[in-house]
Parts: structure tokens; C-alpha cells; sequence
């Protein structure tokens, strides 16, 4: 009897210690399910991920009832495309995501989809989606874990449609992006554009992606969202992406992807995946997958562009003018001898849909193209104040062939071109044969601009023919590749809230006016006196 109880006692420490060591043997002994097909890339959020030290970017381990970061979507001809984004899962949690919406005063489950181990993220695809109305949604994972947003009706009966875009999100500053969501809630746009470089932690991803999320999920948890990846966020300097071949190095100027090819793909998927389908989905080099498309929001006809993917890379194609191959220091150069036969910027497949977009304007009021990057070089100081560049081949200003061609169909199409990437805001027309015959764009400022500011600083320091009296050095120059450009407003970093901000960009049906906004990070919308960028606004007419 004695023995017994004994036995029964130990029994007891036995089953209790198990307890309290359950969870950490459990952890430290998981199998993992799925390797990744890459190493030393992603290590925050791949493989044994839940092993790791603290890192800068994010805490990743959450508590399980957050383990559903966000949802980001959107909507075009009636197709409803929405990512569930998650926290990293444990071998033993379960993969599924639901989908409920929110019908006759209930949730209604209408889709189940599973989690890729690679990213953590899974995308819904809903065919007929009533566009009518807004229709709540949340997204739920195990037994706790869930997220909710709203899927906003189309707005078509309105006559103004609000774009706000976004680029460059430096993890110079990992703090929140609280005067960001308190804006461009207050704003209100119909829908978001982020332009590229959401993450700057070039080997890490997902945690950046999931960091992104989490400072701005609180604008597109309730409003379309169009994100799409830059050279950082695939872990490059720059990217001349030549169809997909392989990089010999992370500056990427030989042309290609440097890091595995499953490593981009899970960028893209990460980013993309809620796009409209692509226009035409054959994959590139390395079975990379394409994006580009259009979406139509409101009357609006907004054509995604990827500027860098198909785009030849300078080293060894053209003669070096410095001590990099993208980089022009010699303003005596000839800029005919850098456009060289057979270069290209967006491909023939990019500018076939191009093309055939720009021809298209059923039930259109009016366009825009949305890429990466601006059609021209448009600042002259990189980095610093002494870093005069005269011509930088990462713009879409090189090769000026392909730029020309793609301006003539941004032009054909009667659309407005909006970039990010170039870390200083900038409003131009585009001159193709003459000053003033291409496009206008807007380049939109960074988020944080204390990383590689850019300025806009004419080396005669004079304005322009055609200049405004809005800034000094407005109107007519050539840029370092002799493209014809007008420059209608700039905000170098010694501007407000250090050039760091957003644009607004606002779409009136009615007129056919377009109005580019430019706010400082630190402007409060909602004060009587709050002001724009010095330059901004500007009003431009499509008609
Ligand atoms: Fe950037």
C-alpha cells in the first residue's frame, strides 16, 4: 500500500514536470514541416524559426490570439482578392485560414484556404463579389486568432476618386507610422498604392513584411490596397531584373535576382498575390511569376506596371562613365552612346498589355499608371549634398528608347504616371519628342527620409524656360540622359519633416482634372492651417 502511494506520488511529480517542461520539450523537439529552399535568408520566420534570438525587426513569437497580422485585398470587375497574412506557426498549429463575411446579421463562412510555410500567408480569390455594398469580413485562425476589415462598396457614383501613395518605408525609424494611419484616415482615399521598398532588411522578409503590416494595417484593413515590391524588398540595391536571370551580386547591376529564386517568389507572393490576376501569367527566368495588370476602381482605369522586372542591366552593355556601371560622373558623355540597341526597360510582354490597355476606355473615366519608379532622372544630388550624379541608371530615364516608348502609351492612354523609389517627391511632365508633348507624373515622396535623401539641385542653380514662381528652380531642363522634362514642384530634403510624406492624388471625373498633393509626415491634416509640400498642390487636366 506504502509502495503504491509512493509509486503514485512520483506518478504525480512525474506527470506534473511533464507539464511545465511540456511546452518548451515540445518546442525544442518540432520537426519542422517544411524546409526552406533557401539558407541564411529569411532565418526570422523560416525553418526552426521559433529557436532564434530576438531580433530588430519584430517580435514574431505573439501570443496566439494575434498570430493573424492583417488582411490586405482588393477588388476589380467584380473579383474579390484578399491575403491572409500570418505570424510564423508552429509544426503543430493548424495551417487553415477562414473566411466569413458578414451577411443577414451573421458571419458566413465562404471560403477555407491553407498557409504557405514560406511566408505565412494565403490568398483568397472570390468570383462575383458584390460590389454594391460593403460587406464586413474577418479572417479566423484556430480557435482565437482573428482579423477583421471591411470590403468597401465600388465608388463609382462618386465624382472624385482619392488615390493616396506611399514609398520607401526606411527602417532608419522601426517606430510606428501613427501620424501616417491618423492622416490618411481622416483623407479618406478610395484606395492605397504602396510603390515599393516597403522593407528595407534585405535578407529578412517576412518579418520586415510583417512589420510593414502592423504600422500600416490600420489604413488598409477597410480600403483596397495596391502593394508592389522594390530592389529592397527582394533584398537588392538596385534591380535591373533582365527576365528573371541570376545576379552575380546583391547590387544587382549585371542584371538579374542575386538571392534564390523561391526567396523572390515568396516576396511577390507576399505582395502581390492580392493584385487582380496578371494580364498574362508566363513566368520569367527561374519560373519568377509576373504581376503586371490593371485595376479598375471607381471609374478609374489603374494599369501595375513592373518597371524593373524585364529591364536590362548596365554592366558590361554599355561604357562605363564612372566608377559604377550605373552611375554617369562625367557630364561630357555622350547619352547616345548609352542607348544601345537591344536594351530594354519594360519589355515587349509589359508594353504589348500596355498597348492594348491603353486603347481600351469602356466604361473609363479616366487612367493612371502605377510602377515603381519615375520615367527620368529627376534629382542631382544622391545620398548627400556632394554627391553629385550626372545621370543614375536605377530611373526609368535609361535607356531612352524604352523610355520613350512607354511614355508614348502612358501618353496614348491620357493616364497620369505615379512612382516612388526615388526618396524626393517630385511632380514633372515628360517631354518624348518635345518639352511638354509626354505624360505628367508624380513621384511620391519617401515615408522616412533620413535614408539616401535625394535633391533636386540644377548645377546653374537657375530656373527653367517656363518656370513657376513656385520654387526656384522650376520649368524646362534636360535630365542626364538628355530626356526633355518640365519640373512643376520638387521637395528636397531640407523641406518639412525632412522631405518624408505622401501623396494624394485626387481624380474628378466630372472636369477631368487630376491634383497631385504632397503632405509632410508631420503636417496634421486636420488643422486649418496644415499646408502641403512649398509647389504643391498641382492641378493638371487629362482633357
Ligand atoms: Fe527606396
Amino acid at each position: 500500500m506504502i509502495l503504491l502511494k509512493k509509486i503514485n506520488f512520483l506518478l504525480l511529480i512525474f506527470i506534473l514536470f511533464r507539464c511545465s517542461t511540456d511546452q518548451s520539450n515540445q518546442k525544442n523537439s518540432l520537426e519542422v514541416p517544411i524546409k526552406s529552399p533557401f539558407s541564411g535568408i529569411d532565418t526570422i520566420s523560416t525553418n526552426d524559426w521559433w529557436n532564434r534570438m530576438p531580433n530588430p525587426i519584430i517580435d514574431i513569437n505573439v501570443k496566439r490570439e494575434n498570430v493573424l497580422a492583417f488582411g490586405i485585398y482588393t477588388i476589380s470587375n467584380n473579383t474579390l482578392k484578399l491575403t491572409a497574412q500570418l505570424f510564423p506557426l508552429y509544426p503543430y498549429e493548424t495551417r487553415e485560414v477562414r473566411l466569413e463575411i458578414y451577411k443577414n446579421k451573421k458571419w458566413v463562412e465562404i471560403q477555407k484556404k491553407k498557409v504557405n510555410d514560406l511566408g505565412w500567408a494565403t490568398t483568397f480569390r472570390i468570383e462575383n463579389w458584390d460590389s454594391s455594398k460593403n460587406i464586413k469580413y474577418r479572417l479566423l485562425h484556430g480557435e482565437k486568432a482573428s482579423f477583421e476589415g471591411l470590403i468597401r462598396k465600388d465608388p463609382i457614383d462618386k465624382n472624385e476618386i482619392i488615390l493616396a501613395a506611399f514609398s520607401c518605408n526606411s527602417n532608419k525609424d522601426r517606430g510606428d507610422r501613427e501620424n501616417y494611419v491618423k492622416n490618411i484616415n481622416h483623407i479618406d482615399p478610395d484606395l492605397l498604392f504602396f510603390a515599393g521598398d516597403q522593407s528595407y532588411d534585405h535578407q529578412e522578409h517576412t518579418a520586415a513584411w510583417l512589420k510593414f503590416g502592423i504600422q500600416f494595417r490600420d489604413i488598409f484593413r477597410e480600403r483596397p490596397c495596391i502593394t508592389i515590391p522594390d530592389d529592397h524588398d527582394i533584398g537588392q540595391g538596385n534591380l535591373w531584373g533582365e527576365n528573371g536571370k541570376i545576379a552575380s551580386s546583391p547590387a544587382g547591376n549585371d542584371g538579374g535576382y542575386y538571392y534564390h529564386h523561391e526567396y523572390v517568389k515568396m516576396v511577390e507572393r507576399a505582395q502581390t498575390s492580392h493584385l487582380p490576376d496578371p494580364y498574362d501569367n508566363t513566368p520569367i527566368e527561374q519560373g519568377i511569376n509576373v504581376y503586371y495588370t490593371n485595376l479598375v476602381l471607381g471609374g478609374i482605369d489603374f494599369a501595375i506596371l513592373e518597371d524593373r522586372k524585364f529591364k536590362s542591366g548596365p554592366k558590361g552593355k554599355i561604357p562605363q562613365q564612372g566608377p559604377r556601371p550605373d552611375h554617369i560622373r562625367n557630364p561630357n558623355y555622350d547619352p547616345k552612346s548609352i542607348d544601345v540597341e537591344g536594351l530594354t526597360l519594360l519589355g515587349n510582354r509589359q508594353l504589348d498589355f500596355l498597348e492594348n490597355w491603353a486603347n481600351n476606355h469602356k466604361g473609363i473615366s479616366m487612367k493612371s499608371v502605377l510602377s515603381q519608379t519615375g520615367f527620368c532622372g529627376g534629382a542631382h544630388l544622391h545620398g548627400s549634398k556632394e554627391n553629385r550624379l550626372h545621370a543614375d541608371m536605377d530611373s526609368n530615364g535609361w535607356p531612352q528608347t524604352g523610355r520613350n516608348k512607354a511614355l508614348k502609351l502612358i501618353k496614348k492612354a491620357n493616364a497620369v504616371h505615379i512612382g516612388g523609389d526615388q526618396h524626393i517627391a517630385t511632380v514633372i511632365q515628360h517631354g518624348i519628342e518635345n518639352y511638354e508633348d509626354g505624360p505628367w507624373a508624380f513621384v511620391v515622396p519617401a515615408i522616412v527620409n533620413n535614408y539616401y535623401s535625394r535633391w533636386w539641385w540644377p548645377e546653374n542653380e537657375k530656373a527653367g524656360v517656363n518656370s513657376n514662381i513656385n520654387l526656384p528652380w522650376t520649368g524646362r531642363y534636360l535630365d542626364g540622359f538628355n530626356n526633355k522634362i518640365t519640373m512643376q514642384a520638387y521637395a528636397n530634403p531640407d523641406s518639412n519633416s525632412n522631405g518624408a510624406g505622401y501623396g494624394i492624388i485626387k481624380f474628378k471625373k466630372d472636369t477631368k482634372n487630376v491634383t497631385f498633393e504632397c503632405w509632410p509626415r508631420y503636417v496634421d491634416v486636420k488643422k486649418e492651417n496644415a499646408t502641403q509640400f512649398t509647389g504643391w498642390p498641382v492641378t493638371i487636366s487629362l482633357n
